[in-house]
């Protein structure tokens, strides 16, 4: 038996069921994963490898030649690898292939699928809520709208009607900028790739979508940002997870009070907070909080998804994220990410 605190683990096949394992995989304390070969050096799990800074190579004798290997996982489906294995792998070493592998592959792939419907469903709770607040949002404008135009039609003065054009367009201009913020929000991921994201605008981004959930009556927002937060990461999920925690603030203090928002630069990591002045977190539901489906909020307000996605998509970016909170002063979540690397030269 693998002892899995010094498990070296190497994945043959760079096809959907490679990236499925190396991003679960990525996700396990103490196991390393050694390399992942294919044939095809632009299949998809290569690519992720390559973000992730793990050996990639397109033989596959490099890697089960690879004395520091304990476990090979072949996800390629071909029978033919099976019999290279055999007669190539080191003593020690041992293979999750065939049947085995299939069933690995088939849970990682349910488990996925589970943790996207989970994130859709929160998505769409969200975005129910959101509906009144934006309702409100195009409404105003509209109103505007409607104001100026029936002065036109009663005015004479070219310069009045001019004025009056203006104004109607400026507000035509707001209504569309509310819309084009929906739309990125409500689109559902496809090809969601790791890409550079600049934290202070997504926070910006956010914060635009996450303020039509609530009515923000006496809130002030103050904003520390660092110069230059860029991480690499998934923007859309990124996005849905920097909503949540806002939405939570700002639900959290009932309209009134202070949300801070910053993005600090240290050595090894990029860090985000979000900070608010709110009812803050009791200690026994600390440890419960990113739990799916714990919510303290009545029935359509909160569907307790929220921080549980949050969680997942962190660590989907190799972060860390935790909570500072104290009960009748406010609440810290900090996310910290590792900071990108600089880019290299690739072959
Ligand atoms: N900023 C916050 N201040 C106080 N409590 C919070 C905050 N964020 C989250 N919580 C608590 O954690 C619970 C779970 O949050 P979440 O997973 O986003 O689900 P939901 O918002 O749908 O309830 C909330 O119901 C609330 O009790
Ligand atoms: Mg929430």
């Amino acid at each position: 038996m693998v002892n899995l605190s010094s498990t070296k683990v190497a994945i043959l096949g760079g096809g959907k069921g490679g990236t499925l394992l190396l991003d679960l995989l990525s996700q396990v304390p103490d196991l390393e994963i050694v390399g992942i070969a294919d044939k095809d050096l632009t299949a998809p799990a290569i690519k992720r490898a390559r973000d992730l800074k793990i050996k990639v190579t397109d033989q596959v004798s490099d890697l089960i030649g690879d004395h520091g290997v304990n476990l090979l996982v072949d996800v390629t489906g071909d029978p033919e690898m099976e019999r290279f294995i055999a007669g190539h792998k080191g003593p020690g070493v041992e293979v999750l292939g065939g049947a085995a592998a299939k069933l690995l592959w088939n849970l990682v792939q349910y488990e996925s699928k589970l943790q996207a419907q989970l994130f859709h469903i929160d998505k769409l709770a969200g975005i129910g809520s959101f509906v009144a607040g934006i309702a409100h949002d195009i409404n105003n404008p509209l109103q505007l709208v409607l104001g100026y135009a029936e002065g036109i039609l009663d005015e004479q003065d070219p310069a009045i009607i001019r004025e009056y054009a203006t104004e109607i367009i400026q507000a035509v201009k707001r209504t569309s900028a509310i819309c084009t913020g929906l739309t990125q929000y409500t689109r559902r991921i496809t090809a969601d790739e790791f890409v550079e994201v600049d934290l202070n605008r997504k926070l910006e981004d956010a914060l635009k979508i996450a303020r039509h959930a609530t009515v923000f009556q006496d809130l002030s927002v103050v904003k520390e940002y660092a110069p230059k937060a860029v991480i690499r990461a998934r923007p859309e999920e990124l996005l849905h997870a920097l909503v949540n925690l806002i939405a939570n603030a700002i639900q959290a203090m009932e309209g009134r009070g202070t949300l801070t928002l910053g993005t600090r630069c240290e050595a090894n990591s990029i860090s985000v907070t979000i900070s608010d002045t709110g009812c803050g977190i009791p200690k026994d539901h600390l440890e419960k909080i990113f739990e799916a489906f714990f919510t303290t909020k009545p029935p359509g307000k909160g569907t307790g998804l929220g921080l549980y996605n949050v969680k997942a998509v962190v660590e989907q970016h190799f972060g860390k994220l935790s909570v500072d909170s104290e009960v009748g002063r406010g609440t810290t979540f900090r996310l910290r990410f590792p900071q990108p690397e600089q880019p290299t030269q690739r072959p």
